[in-house]
């Protein structure tokens, strides 16, 4: 068994985080209560991934959630969900008792981090320890506050020193690049950005903006709340761990998974997008939907959830997660998969590396029995496309400007990492800088063919 613990961080890593485990656990069939409710239907599943049985039985998520502030846990542990999670994996860290949060501050989010993580790992090494054989953890968390962004940096750090073998992959909420969100939201982003270079194995790149814009214009929602976009997210997550949990002959670990997409160990930063969406409080139109509309829609720029333009760029690598709409899986024809391929190619739709014989991978995964959809087949799209720069390149000019006008320096002046390192921001600027050129080397046909073989 190759199990994965989750690891929530923040208001936003927390709220996510609620929203998968409630998909999750709908999926196998798990109460909110942790029990199993139809012991009868043959699942097919693999609930021990994700979830492990206490000694009454009933299924527990391998998750932490982690925050600063009460608020969120508190509305997570008085929620239907309150008996779900193991209550001794919810941590608030003692110095914060009477704080509130990280304040918006990465390097208060990172000090904290710093001063609490034993307890953290008491929790995080407990539940390694539950594990047969665990193949890595899995990080929610939003990068435009102070405690997903610092918190989590210190936490991936800290994970990658401890766990040098095990994968790591992140459900990263980047912030509106219009910087409308925090005020300080661009040196958070790339104070973290910097770790999530350096120490996460795949990092699945989300952004409100474009949450929203889907939210407003394909489900013709007027005003989309979080909420709505926490299905979206939450959505994004539950088909992207489908193969893992319902498990086919390929892509049914998270190593075979990142391994498909990720060329070079740097060149980590995943775009998505599903269809068809649906949202609670949306009137969905009953389209009919066959294997080649899905796989022509994903690839439709309207459809991705991050703010990008697509127009330039080459894609790196394309998985698609194909499901049917029952968990009677023979739905989806092979064929229809080979047909649509044929004619993605013929049409040249979708713009490749030059340098590498690459084409669309495709996995299907089986639905689970216990959820019916509307659709005969939905579809999730993870790829790596070089325009995922566009979005930071956005970030970092306004990193430069607000550094070199010293704006709210003062604000992380006395913070330890950055009294330790007072080239802290340059050098996370310099790391993001360097991902962007690595990127865009990767659109030139000679690639890599220039330096020998050592
Ligand atoms: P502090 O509160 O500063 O200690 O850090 P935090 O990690 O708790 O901050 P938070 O997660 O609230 O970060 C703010 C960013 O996350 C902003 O970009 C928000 O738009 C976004 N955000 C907050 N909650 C959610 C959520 O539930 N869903 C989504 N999609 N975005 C969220
Ligand atoms: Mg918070």
């Amino acid at each position: 068994m190759r199990e994965i613990i989750t690891l929530q961080v923040g208001q936003c890593g927390n709220q996510i985080g609620k929203e998968f485990w409630t998909k999750m656990s709908a999926e196998h069939g798990i109460s909110k209560e942790g029990v199993v409710e139809h012991p009868e239907v043959q699942a097919n599943d693999r609930k021990d991934v994700f979830f492990y049985q206490a000694d009454d039985d009933r299924y527990v998520p391998r998750s932490i959630l982690v925050d600063l502030e009460g608020t969120v846990l508190d509305t997570i542990r008085t929620s239907e969900m309150g008996r779900f999670y193991n209550s001794e994996n919810f941590f608030m860290p003692e110095t914060s008792r009477e704080g509130g949060g990280a304040g918006n501050l990465w390097s208060s989010g990172y000090d904290q981090a710093g001063e609490s993580h034993t307890g953290l790992f008491e929790n995080i090494d407990r539940e390694a320890e539950g594990c047969d054989s665990l193949e890595g953890f899995i990080l929610c968390h939003s990068l435009a506050g102070g405690t997903g962004s610092g918190y989590g940096s210190y936490l991936l750090e800290k994970l990658r020193e401890r766990y040098p073998d095990k994968l790591i992959q992140t459900y990263s909420v980047f912030p509106a690049p219009d910087g409308s969100d925090v005020v300080v939201q661009t040196y958070n982003s790339i104070l973290t950005m910097q770790r999530l270079i350096e120490h996460a194995d795949a990092t699945v790149v989300l952004d409100n903006v474009a949450l929203n814009q889907i939210a407003e214009e394909k489900l013709k929602l007027t005003q989309p709340t979080v909420v709505d976009l926490n299905e979206f997210i939450s959505t994004v997550m539950v088909s992207s761990t489908a193969t893992m949990r319902f498990p086919g002959y390929m892509y049914n670990d998270l190593g075979g998974i990142i391994a498909s997409l990720v060329p070079t160990p740097r060149c980590h930063f995943l775009m998505t997008s599903y269809t068809p969406l649906a949202s609670q409080n949306a009137q969905q139109a009953i389209r009919k939907t066959s294997v080649h509309d899905v796989m022509r829609r994903l690839i439709e720029p309207h459809n991705l959830m991050v703010s990008c333009s697509r127009s330039e760029g080459v894609y790196a690598s394309i998985l698609n997660i194909i499901q049917p709409g029952s968990a009677n899986s023979s739905d989806i024809d092979q064929t229809a998969i080979h047909k649509s391929l044929q004619q993605l190619r013929a049409k040249q739709r979708v713009k490749f590396v030059p340098w590498c014989p690459a084409s669309i991978q495709v996995a299907v995964a089986k639905r689970s029995p216990f959820i019916e959809q509307s659709s005969r087949v939905s579809g999730l799209m993870l790829a790596n496309h070089t325009s995922i720069t566009t979005l930071f390149e956005k970030i970092l000019k306004d990193f430069w400007t607000m550094l070199k006008n010293k704006a709210f320096l003062f604000k992380y002046a006395e913070s330890n990492v950055i009294k330790a390192n007072e080239k802290e921001f340059d050098d996370c600027g310099n790391a993001v800088a360097s991902l962007i050129s690595e990127y865009r080397a990767m659109e030139d046909p000679l690639y890599g063919s220039l330096t020998p073989i050592q």
